[in-house]
């Protein structure tokens, strides 16, 4: 299958149905209030937003994808910063910071890459993901990292991600889907980012976003959590902090 990936800028007709995917990530993680600082203000990023059509059928929306523009942190003697331990979340308010101090953006980070899941299994992922990274140096840059959500994690959630990001197969490549699909357009692993996206919410809320009692203290595990919830019964809290994989794509 075909497919041709544009930015939301070239195809603005697309705009509306922009949020139209809502498979492939759990409910809960549409409650990372950090998110709607990018989510909430989509229209000023849509030169570093995609959306993927099938060839010959340019309505017919088969992916979306995300990447933000970004000023990078640096030391008080001007060299760069390590990427930030809070991955995803800190991104994307670095970038929201960017935009608010008028600082020049010099690095792009992916964000994420969604598929109509009737299209998925078929290789378009790494396309979509060439588009941004092409996007990228397009406009400039030089950089571009990416928050990594390891596909397969989610059946290991005891797993320490420092073991489970750096296991390889027999090929060198990283052993999960995801990562190995960055590695193979050139991406290498640069750390774990052991809080890339906190979620926090009551014992009520996070029934209502993973259908499970939520009675018992201590670390729980949900269908398509990366690592367990942990919970306080006391205190009527559940508190999920998702480690990624930050990856450096060589542009
Ligand atoms: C993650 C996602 C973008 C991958 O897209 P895709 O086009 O299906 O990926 P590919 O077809 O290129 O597959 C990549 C690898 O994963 C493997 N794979 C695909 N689907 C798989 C599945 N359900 N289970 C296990 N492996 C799978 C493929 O065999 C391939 O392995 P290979 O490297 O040995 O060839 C897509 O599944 C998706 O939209 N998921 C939901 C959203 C998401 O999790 N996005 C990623 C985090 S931002």
């Amino acid at each position: 299958m075909e497919i041709v990936v544009s930015t939301l800028a070239e195809r603005p007709d697309l705009r509306p149905r922009f949020f139209e995917l809502t498979e492939g990530f759990p409910a809960f993680m549409y409650h990372d209030p950090t998110a709607d600082l990018f989510f909430d203000h989509l229209d000023e990023f849509t030169d570093y937003c995609f959306v993927a059509v099938r060839q010959n059928a340019s309505d017919d929306l088969v992916g979306t994808a995300c990447s933000v523009p970004f000023h990078q942190a640096r030391a008080p003697d001007g060299g760069l910063l390590p990427l930030p331990d809070g991955g995803w979340d800190d991104i994307i308010r670095r970038s929201a910071w960017t935009r608010r101090t008028g600082a020049v953006p010099d690095a792009v980070s992916a964000l994420e890459i969604r598929l109509r899941p009737d299209v998925t299994g078929l290789g378009l992922s790494a396309v979509v993901l060439a588009a941004m990274r092409d996007n990228a140096v397009r406009r400039g840059f030089t950089t571009l990292v990416a928050p990594v959500r390891p596909t397969a994690k989610h059946l290991e959630p005891g797993t320490p991600m420092s073991d489970y990001a750096f296991r390889v197969r027999d090929d060198g490549l990283p052993a999960d889907p995801w990562l190995r699909t960055h590695a193979r357009l050139g991406a290498v692993i640069e750390k774990v980012a052991p809080a890339s996206m906190v979620i926090t919410g009551s014992l009520a809320q996070w029934r209502s976003w993973a259908g499970q009692p939520f009675d018992t203290d201590g670390p729980t595990i949900i269908e398509g959590a990366l690592v367990p919830v942990l919970v306080d019964v006391a205190r009527d809290l559940g508190v999920y902090v998702e480690p990624n994989v930050w990856m450096r794509h060589r542009l």
